[in-house]
């Protein structure tokens, strides 16, 4: 499939309408009706996809919205089948902040599900633990965010929808969903609030005991915008961090992106599995059935 842009599009950076139009008219003419949800899948969570059943795959570079991903580990592909009931579409790869220094790079990929007719995006992640309960390997649930950054992909939106209300940005009742089902499965899933800071470098320890005292309990460096982004398109938001490591000064042991890919390889069977039991038991909420 040829790629076309719009006039004066810069790949990566906020699409033009018409960039919209053209991703949500090949995603229809692919795939046919949207799936209620949609997925990113972070670092770790990329063998989530092989889950998918009935799978069929478009690239980011046919999709004249998508932002090209240059991150190891991630694969930039759209991927779209089912899991049991519930049909999904699994983003494969994010744009972060840190690569371009443009929060709205996936504006777009996000978009663009909600005209396709998607309710739902979740979200998944890499992110450092600050609470020792919650040590590498451990899932958490995102119950809030603190935008470290107070930088917006929503800056230069025209428009009253632009004041989003953030007050329950994770969905409650999908957060209520999330945690019946962890128990039902026996997962020991952690919840807590989610800080973004923009990296790439790692935080310092002094930053990390001031992100504590802040409430913060995990820290990544995506998630945020993305989050701000699909309220501000109208999806529900539902997100799960896998801790990788202890932040900065939490543990004798050195940050390094591979260590952090190290274990986030090791516990991503893990994570995978209880994402794919937690797409397939979408299909019993009744908010995403059609009326
Ligand atoms: N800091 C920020 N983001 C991260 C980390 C970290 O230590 N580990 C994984 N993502």
């Amino acid at each position: 499939m040829q790629k076309h842009q719009g006039a004066g599009a810069v790949k990566g950076s906020a699409p033009e309408l018409s960039d919209m139009a053209d991703t949500v008219s090949i995603l229809q003419a692919t795939f046919g009706t949207a799936p209620e949800v949609a997925v990113v899948l972070g670092s770790g969570w990329a063998g989530a996809a092989r889950r998918v059943q009935d799978a069929r795959q478009v690239t980011y570079a046919e999709l004249p919205a998508f932002p090209s991903t240059s991150i190891e580990g991630h694969v930039s592909a759209l991927t779209v089948g089912r899991i049991g009931a519930q049909r999904v579409a699994m983003l494969g790869g994010r744009k972060h902040t840190y690569e371009n220094g443009d929060c709205a790079s996936m504006a777009g990929a996000l978009r663009s599900p909600k005209p396709w007719g998607a309710k739902v995006l979740l979200q998944t992640n890499a992110a450092a633990s600050l609470r020792p309960n919650m040590p590498p390997g451990t899932l958490m649930l995102i119950t809030d965010h603190i935008n470290a950054t107070q930088r917006s992909p929503l800056v230069g939106q025209p428009g009253n929808e632009r004041f989003v209300d953030m007050s329950a940005a994770y969905d409650p009742e999908l957060l209520a969903h999330t945690r019946q089902l962890a128990k039902t499965k026996q997962v020991a899933l952690g919840e807590g609030t989610y800080l973004w800071a923009l990296g790439p470098q790692f935080e310092t320890p002094a930053e990390i005991r001031m992100f504590a005292a802040w409430g913060a309990d995990a820290v990544g460096m995506s998630t945020v915008p993305e989050t701000i982004l699909a309220r501000h398109a109208g999806l529900r938001v539902l997100s799960l961090s896998l801790m990788t490591n202890m932040a900065a000064g939490l543990s004798s042991e050195a940050l390094t992106h591979s260590a952090t890919l190290q274990q986030a390889q090791a516990s991503g069977e893990f994570a995978a599995g209880f994402l794919a039991d937690l797409i397939g038991s979408l299909a019993e909420v009744a908010s995403l059935r059609p009326k």
